[in-house]
């Protein structure tokens, strides 16, 4: 019913309209007594074959919602009961801030993708914050954290630190997102000497802490090899968790779509089918690298259990969606769980 009747008709309207749209609806149909339940009927798949012990943490099912769908936190006892494993808020910044200009999210059809340059449009951390002291749902949180627009890269680390210090309390495991191409310069902060020192003075904040939270790294499906080499170096010296492999690429290549439209829409992130092979690619590329011994969320283009399976052979232990939901639609993770079982 999504891709027959729902999509066609929300395709016809503005993508971002349409995602705050979706938001509204489903806070409103979730307050109706039943609707949850029936939800989670619908949607989560309950077997122990689904089970997923990565960095400390045990999973439900391997298939988790990816950063950026739900930045603030609002939505995630609605999420939940659409079966994902685990779901990721942010990217969050300290303060709060608007983003780039509108329009800035753009739908390519024919390539079953996403370009977005959202910029880290965000309320800021403390509102996060808020959002999460009132979630009822147990399921595991990622909290991704990046820098505002206005702080320089010399000052970032301060920016990562603030929203460590602020989200420890409220999540499972954080990301260190290094890998949007949509706030300058950000992108190098995941070459060797500012990385190993944001990483590191990530690590020393979570060492004072009591119970310390797995903290892994989202990488750009953009690195070169020998970047790769180093991340995989980086990791092992700085003792993160892991990698979420990867984020949406600036890379054009092989797209279906015309030229003409896909320079109207300009910069921005590429994220959905086109992403899906390099993605699995540098799962594979660090899975050997690493000899299996650094734990990889696969994120990029997954949009059925068989993509699931790719990600998984290639070396990841979890995975990730964000295209794959506004494409596939509401019973994607049910369906990729109900044949991850057989
Ligand atoms: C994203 N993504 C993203 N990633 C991140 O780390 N922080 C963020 O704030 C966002 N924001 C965001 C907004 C939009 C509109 C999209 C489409 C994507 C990237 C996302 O988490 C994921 O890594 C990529 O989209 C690749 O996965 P899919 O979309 O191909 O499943």
């Amino acid at each position: 019913m999504y891709k027959s009747i729902i999509k066609p008709i929300l395709f016809q309207f503005d993508p971002e309209k349409v995602h705050h749209f979706v938001f509204f609806s489903l806070k409103f149909a979730f307050k109706i007594p039943g609707i949850a339940v029936l939800a989670t009927k619908l949607f989560k798949i309950n077997s122990p074959k689904l089970t997923v012990k990565a960095f400390g943490l045990e999973f439900e099912n391997p298939v988790g919602l990816a950063a950026g769908f739900d930045k603030n936190a609002e939505l995630i006892d609605e999420l939940a009961c659409f079966g994902f494993g685990f779901i990721e808020i942010g990217t969050v910044t300290p303060k709060a801030q608007p983003g780039n200009d509108k329009p800035r999210l753009f739908r390519l059809p024919e390539d079953e993708a996403l370009i977005n340059r959202m910029g880290f449009n965000n309320n800021g951390v403390e509102a996060a914050v808020a959002n999460l002291k009132k979630r009822n749902s147990k399921i595991i949180i990622g909290g991704n954290i990046g820098k505002n627009k206005i702080t320089l890269n010399e000052n970032a680390l301060n920016d990562y630190l603030i929203c460590f210090e602020a989200l420890y309390p409220w999540v499972d495991y954080f990301v260190v997102n290094v890998s949007s191409p949509n706030t300058p310069n950000l992108r190098e902060l995941q070459e060797k000497e500012p990385l190993t020192k944001l990483l590191n003075a990530v690590q020393k904040l979570n060492n004072s802490k009591i119970k310390q939270k797995p903290v892994l790294l989202k990488i750009a499906p953009d690195l070169t090899d020998s970047q790769l080499d180093d991340i995989v170096e980086i990791v092992d010296t700085t003792k993160i968790a892991g990698i979420i492999a990867t984020n949406t690429t600036i890379d054009r290549s092989n797209l279906k779509t015309n030229a003409q439209k896909l320079i109207e829409i300009g910069a921005g992130g590429l994220s959905g089918e086109p992403v899906k092979n390099r993605s699995t690619e540098i799962i594979k590329y660090i899975h050997k690298k690493a000899e299996g011994k650094i734990p990889i969320i696969g994120v990029g283009g997954v949009n059925n259990a068989r993509d699931v399976r790719e990600k998984l052979a290639a070396g990841a232990c979890l995975v990730q969606i964000y295209t794959g939901f506004i494409y596939e639609g509401p019973s994607i993770v049910s369906e990729i769980c109900k044949e991850l079982t057989i």
